[in-house]
């Protein structure tokens, strides 16, 4: 029996700074290792048929930590975009990113803009960076952009909101959170609502191909029922 691929996957990449801690490492080598299992995986769950896949890279409340390591999580994924991740976006992959422009440096948004650009007529699948991404802080901003649009309180409904989320994307049907921490974070609590959850111990940099695998396998076994009975 073949298994079954979920349609939008979310990833919450945790535990870098643990990762090289547990190897007398800093922590910014430990974000390092992470930004290559990112590309590793990424391609790895769009070979498997994954269609949207979401992965949090930094939190509007990571900017609570010091300023080096924000300063190094900034350049990193510059040059994560202009570099290594390419190999994924050339493989017809639409590239979007989902959270607040603000606090983020002039150069890290003119590579996301150009980003954006360069893979918008790509359809084989997406990839949505949630980049000083809150789940929070998105339904802050939804409730201020339909207020301002004067949005007729009528046609406002549980679908129609979706459309003033950072992106309308399916619901998440799976969410997977590395490094033994059973929380949410904040993430795309909007989108999560009917998510299956998957909890592993692996520091995010040890994440491997075969992990996965062993999600997908748990994913088929779990009875999604929406409410509904069987
Ligand atoms: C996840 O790893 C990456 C980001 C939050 C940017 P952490 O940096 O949170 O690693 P730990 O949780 O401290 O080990
Ligand atoms: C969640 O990890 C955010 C990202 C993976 C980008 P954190 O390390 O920031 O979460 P907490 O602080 O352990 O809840
Ligand atoms: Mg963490």
């Amino acid at each position: 029996m073949s298994l079954i691929i979920p349609n939008h996957v979310g990833i919450i990449m945790d535990g870098n700074g643990r990762w090289a801690t547990k190897r007398n490492l800093n922590r910014s080598q430990g974000h390092l290792a992470g930004s290559e299992t990112l590309i590793d995986i990424a391609e790895y769950c769009f070979n498997k048929g994954v269609k949207v896949l979401s992965v949090f890279a930094f939190s509007t409340e990571n900017f609570k930590r010091s300023k080096d390591e924000v300063d190094f999580l900034m350049d990193l994924s510059i040059k994560l975009l202009k570099g290594k991740l390419k190999k994924i976006i050339n493989n017809n992959i639409k590239v979007i990113f989902s959270g607040r422009k603000d606090r983020l440096p002039e150069q890290l948004l003119k590579t996301m803009t150009k980003v954006e650009k360069e893979t918008v007529n790509n359809d084989k699948a997406i990839l949505n960076i949630c980049f000083n991404y809150g789940g929070r802080s998105e339904i802050v901003d939804v409730i201020k952009n339909i207020v301002n649009k004067q949005v007729d309180i009528n046609s406002i409904t549980e679908d129609s909101i979706k459309k003033y989320l950072y992106n309308d994307l399916p619901d998440l049907d799976l969410v997977i959170r590395t490094s033994g921490e059973y929380r949410i974070s904040n993430f795309m609590l909007y989108q999560m609502a009917y998510a299956e959850l998957y909890f592993i111990d692996t520091y995010w940099p040890d994440f491997k191909k075969e992990d996965f695998d062993q999600v997908i396998i748990e994913y088929n076994q779990r009875d999604r029922r929406f409410g509904n009975v069987k």
